[in-house]
């Protein structure tokens, strides 16, 4: 879960590969590093911490030349130091940064140990810069790096993103993809590498996407990209969509406001090809789309942390509107088991980033099992997830920078609801009426969610209450179980407090043991037919001292519950419930964690987009 960035071109590309390393820093920001070839050899500069720290060594150092390579860390094998910071090198001729994890690195290691190779970091990356190394020794034409590579990539086991250079020749990039991501950005004159598009929007939006087994070499006037035999391949340059907008926190303090913020016009960016005037767009399911999933009886969802709750809320959808029945797993599971698949079955993979290891590989071994067809659901356009899927589905929230998923996760929703009502009017579920009203509902969606954020500073002043608390309660029920599972997600990822979702029910089967004046219990109380059901349980709660804080329906009171809050919120009725109602929970998470004083954007222990197991 690291960002490699590398660029060749005819001027200085040490500033490309600090902006880039910034943008990148999602991925990953406990150590980075640069290197960079020129007429003196190789030279680097690693640091620990943040981008910014390598910033200002590099400029200290005046490092230049006019072909490099970087790398943002997040620690797998061993701490984040100086030593075990990317790039990793072999006897000064080659410098390497690699993103993913070598399962055979022990194996490796041993072999070259052998050859008289001495390690000074404890990564598996060193093994794969001695590996190249090596049979650049025994390479009887030391010039053919890339057959070099090739046999080195040949040795390896589990997942690499890399990007190489050499000592001695200055002005070639080299780089390869085994299932971490890998584009290479197109410009004139200039050629880059990065573990995501955004990196290079910076100097390109004009991409190629690597698959799996590609090798390419670069300098600055070509690109040459072949397989791990050396077959020449073709992957033709795409305009990335999203634009350059990410980098910029505009006057919010942080990436999450922001984006918590822009919800409204992520979700009509998202609606905007699925919703016409009128009538739900099933075009947006390409073209056998909708009668491949027609008659299908069920449907199997997997994905990882939020995408996985935004599945969990999506059963309640697809059963209840269209009759199909549903099962949501998290994708770490899924694909290490046996999974029994019925007749009539399709397989929907959720992936804000598309790249999530563990979802990748489930949606892989689904595609060898026997499902009607495999929907990949994502926010990035040219990710993995999306090529790798039968119909794809995008969510348009633009790119998401915040560790903590917001507006990715209510634009899944969006699609998910979609979906179901799609299917419900296939199936025979939904009349020409039915559709206007749900038509009606998702125009008016952008709206309701704006005014749910208007909420703000008031959450602002009772996230005090919860700054000291070590542990807190949610509490939903129905479809507002996973909401609350999201809420307390959020929570836990960006301000460290123990968080657990339960559906209110089971609270007196267990939890309720731990409710006293220390516990906050958050409770997500939508108008529902489940609200009177609700009401009795928050009364639980109060009875042992447990102190409320509800998010209610602007139609409900709830004043019997005595609650320390009750926040009222527009829009927490009808179907579209659970994305309005996960607004005020982002915000709550955003205002503890701000209070708090942790590195909202970039919690600890985490990194956005988790490519490898
Ligand atoms: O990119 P993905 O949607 O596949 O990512 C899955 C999870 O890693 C992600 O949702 C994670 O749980 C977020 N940090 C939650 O805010």
């Amino acid at each position: 879960m690291c960002g490699i960035i590398g660029a060749t071109a005819n001027r200085d590309v040490v500033p490309i590969l600090i902006e880039g390393l910034h943008r990148l820093e999602y991925r990953g920001y406990d150590s980075a590093g640069v290197a960079v070839a020129s007429e003196s050899g190789l030279n680097h500069k690693k640091t620990v911490g943040q981008v910014s720290v390598l910033e200002h060594a590099v400029t200290e150092a005046k490092l230049s030349g006019h072909c490099g390579i970087g790398h943002t860390r997040w620690a797998t094998h061993g701490k984040p130091t100086e030593i075990n910071a990317h790039p990793h090198g072999s006897s000064e001729s080659l410098a390497l940064v690699h993103n993913g994890i070598i399962e055979n690195h022990s194996v490796l290691r041993e072999k070259l140990m052998t050859h008289g190779y001495v390690f000074v970091s404890e990564t598996d990356t060193e093994v794969i810069a001695h590996l190249i190394h090596f049979h650049l020794t025994q390479s009887p034409s030391a010039e053919d790096r890339l057959t070099v590579i090739q046999k080195a990539l040949g040795e390896l086991e589990g997942a690499y993103a890399i990007a190489v250079i050499f000592a001695d020749m200055a002005d070639h990039l080299f780089g390869a993809r085994m299932g971490s991501p890998l584009v290479v950005g197109v410009s004139s004159g200039e050629g880059y590498l990065a573990s995501d598009p955004l990196a290079l929007l910076q100097v390109t939006d004009q991409m190629r996407y690597l698959e799996n087994g590609d090798v390419v070499v670069l300098t600055p006037d070509e690109c040459t990209i072949t397989d791990l035999k050396g077959k020449q391949q073709v992957r033709e340059v795409e305009r990335f969509q999203h634009g350059d907008q990410a980098a910029d926190k505009g006057s919010y303090r942080h990436f999450m406001l922001k984006e918590i913020f822009e919800q409204p016009r992520a979700i009509k960016d998202t609606l905007s090809d699925k919703v016409g005037q009128s009538r739900l767009l099933d075009e947006a399911l390409g073209v056998d789309g909708l009668s491949m999933l027609k008659d299908i009886e069920q449907l199997h969802i997997v994905a990882c942390g939020t995408s996985f709750h935004a599945g969990l809320v999506a059963k309640y959808w697809f059963e209840s509107k269209a009759n199909i029945a549903v099962s949501v797993e998290v994708a770490s599971e899924y694909r290490y088991r046996d999974p029994c698949v019925p007749e009539n079955c399709a397989f929907l993979c959720i992936s804000q980033s598309g790249e999530t290891a563990d979802t990748l590989a489930a949606l892989r071994y689904a595609k060898e099992k026997e499902y009607v067809t495999t929907i990949g659901l994502c926010n990035m356009p040219g990710a993995t997830l999306v090529r790798e899927a039968d119909i794809r589905l995008l969510t348009h929230a633009g790119i998401e920078v915040g560790v903590a998923s917001t507006k990715a996760f209510t634009t899944q929703l969006v699609v998910l609801f979609w979906l179901a009502q799609v299917m419900s009017k296939a199936r025979g579920h939904l009349n020409k009426a039915q559709e206007l009203n749900v038509v009606q509902g998702l125009h008016a969606l952008p709206d309701q969610v704006a005014l749910a954020g208007e909420q703000s500073s008031m959450i602002e002043k009772l996230a005090f209450d919860l700054v000291d608390k070590p542990h807190c309660l949610f509490l939903g029920r129905g479809l507002h179980y996973p909401v609350a599972m999201e809420g307390a997600l959020k929570l836990k990822e960006i301000s460290y407090i123990h968080a657990e979702a339960y559906p209110a029910g089971e609270l007196k089967h267990g939890p309720l043991a731990l409710v006293d004046e220390q516990m906050p219990v958050i409770t997500v109380a939508p108008d529902d037919h489940l609200l009177e059901k609700l009401k009795s349980n928050l009364q639980e709660v109060s009875a042992r001292g447990g102190e409320l804080i509800n998010f209610v329906s602007k139609s409900v009171s709830l004043d019997e519950t005595d609650a320390k809050h009750s926040i009222q919120v527009e829009g927490m009725e009808g179907d579209l419930s659970p994305i309005v109602a996960s607004i005020p929970l982002q915000l709550l998470a955003y205002y503890v964690a701000l209070h708090k004083g942790t590195d909202i954007d970039r919690p600890r222990n985490l990194a956005k987009s988790v490519t490898v197991e």
